[in-house]
């Protein structure tokens, strides 16, 4: 089934939602990655003898015994030296989790990374490609949605763990599947993490959840409410909720169009929703920082790369100034998207089948329309002085990047969506 309430502004069916998420993706800071074909590992399914699986080598061999997790006081891994703290780390195939993984690594952490046999966009990369993507860290073949699995995984490594760094996130957006992974996967993680000895657990979220609307908003939320109690429940235990504002995937979805000299196509006047993007390197290394940085315990970090917020009609400037091509601009009104999540909703009610494909519709219209800044509680207003900075790569660089060589890389995901 499908249904297209535009030629080209509005359709479930999943290839012309991604046409169009493409299109408008300088306005969808897009959660919506989908792996449709998930596989949960059964135990038996798994190596043995232990149920995880280094990596080819294991460069960096676990020395820490587990006896000495029961003695850690809340910042006593902060004394080791980083080849000597266990950092665990899920999500590590996504956009930001490889980069998490290659920072930590290269500053000299212990960084185990949990991955699926097939990871990837739909399960595209194979245990070797996973291997090679996730080189000189050691790496831990689990399943994070199941927790007897992943704690057996964990008691594999024979070792504590000292940090848990989650970078997951539903590849769809979808309801269940969000609250499966961005809710209880990671909650997973933070329970086999505790068991085995983590005191401090850094969670990469999203600004976007000051303003919950959406069902993985919701699912984030409840999970960053438990980190928190934990912490206040337990004086040895430590968290650092990272929430960034968008990544550079979310931005470039129309720089090859433009290119070929379409319009840049934008919501409303075009300023509706401004940002402060932020490339997978410095963002990785902020959140490289939270494992040791006493300053970012208990806290919750929103995260932003360098210079000013940027609009749409700001970012498509930049673009044509690059092409040097005469600006050209396609305005949508916002209430093209009103209409279709009407209808979406009013649908939903006759087909539950399509409570997806109404909820990928929301999401497109929260990023069609709000602001990844800070939000001022009191006047209701994004703010971009208010919204921290971090790191050098500017959003003009990345445009140029992918005028060069295009988005290979750069994949939002792909969503199953009726
Ligand atoms: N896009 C933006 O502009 C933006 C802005 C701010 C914040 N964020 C937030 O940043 C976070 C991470 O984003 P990202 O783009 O790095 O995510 P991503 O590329 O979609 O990666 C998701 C990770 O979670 C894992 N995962 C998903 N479903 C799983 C399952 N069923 N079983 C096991 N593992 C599963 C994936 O493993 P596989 O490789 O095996 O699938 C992957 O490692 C999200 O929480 C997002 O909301 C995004």
């Amino acid at each position: 089934m499908s249904l297209s309430l535009s030629s080209n502004a509005f359709s479930i069916r999943p290839t012309k939602y991604e046409a169009l998420r493409r299109r408008f993706s300088s306005q969808f800071i897009s959660p919506i990655q989908v792996s449709s074909s998930t596989r949960a590992f059964s135990v038996s399914h798994v190596y043995s003898p232990s149920i995880f699986k280094f990596g080819r080598e294991r460069l960096n061999p676990i020395t820490a015994s587990a006896a000495a997790a029961a003695e850690t006081s809340p910042s006593s891994f902060r004394n080791k030296t980083p080849k000597d703290i266990n950092v665990l780390v899920v999500g590590s195939t996504g956009y930001i989790g490889k980069f998490v993984v290659r920072e930590l690594v290269k500053r000299g952490f212990n960084a185990i990374a949990v991955a699926r046999e097939r990871s990837g966009i739909r399960g595209r990369n194979s245990k070797d490609e996973t291997l090679n993507d996730l080189k000189e860290a050691n790496v831990c073949f689990s399943d994070v949605t199941d927790l007897e699995t992943l704690e057996k995984s964990v008691e594999g490594l024979g070792c504590d763990i000292d940090v848990v760094v989650s970078c997951l996130a539903s590849r769809s957006g979808g309801v269940k599947d969000s609250w499966k992974i961005d809710y209880e996967a990671t909650r997973n993680s933070l329970l086999a993490g505790r068991k085995f000895g983590a005191v401090h657990f850094v969670l990469l979220s999203a600004i976007c959840v000051q303003k919950p609307l959406l069902e993985f908003q919701r699912a984030k939320l409840k999970f960053e409410a438990e980190l928190v109690k934990e912490a206040e429940e337990d004086d040895k235990f430590t968290y650092s909720i990272v929430r960034p504002t968008a990544f550079f995937k979310s931005l470039g979805g129309q720089v090859e169009l433009v290119k070929d000299g379409k319009p840049y196509v934008m919501f409303g006047d075009g300023k509706l929703c401004a940002c402060k993007p932020i490339s997978e390197p410095d963002l990785a290394s902020f959140i490289a920082d939270c494992v040791l940085s006493e300053d970012k315990i208990n806290q919750i970090l929103p995260i932003g790369g360098p210079g000013k917020a940027l609009t749409p009609l700001e970012q498509g400037e930049i673009l044509f100034r690059l092409l040097g091509k005469e600006p050209k601009f396609l305005k949508v009104p916002i209430e093209i998207m009103d209409f279709a999540i009407g209808v979406l909703d009013f649908l939903v009610k006759i087909f539950p089948g399509l409570e997806d494909a109404a909820e990928f519709g929301k999401i497109g219209r929260y990023y069609a329309a709000e602001s990844m800044l800070i939000l001022d509680p009191e006047t209701g207003e994004y703010s971009s002085d208010q919204t921290p900075s971090y790191g050098k790569d500017t959003l003009e660089e990345f445009f140029e990047k992918v005028l060069r060589e295009g988005m290979a890389g750069q994949e939002l995901g792909e969503q199953t969506i009726i």
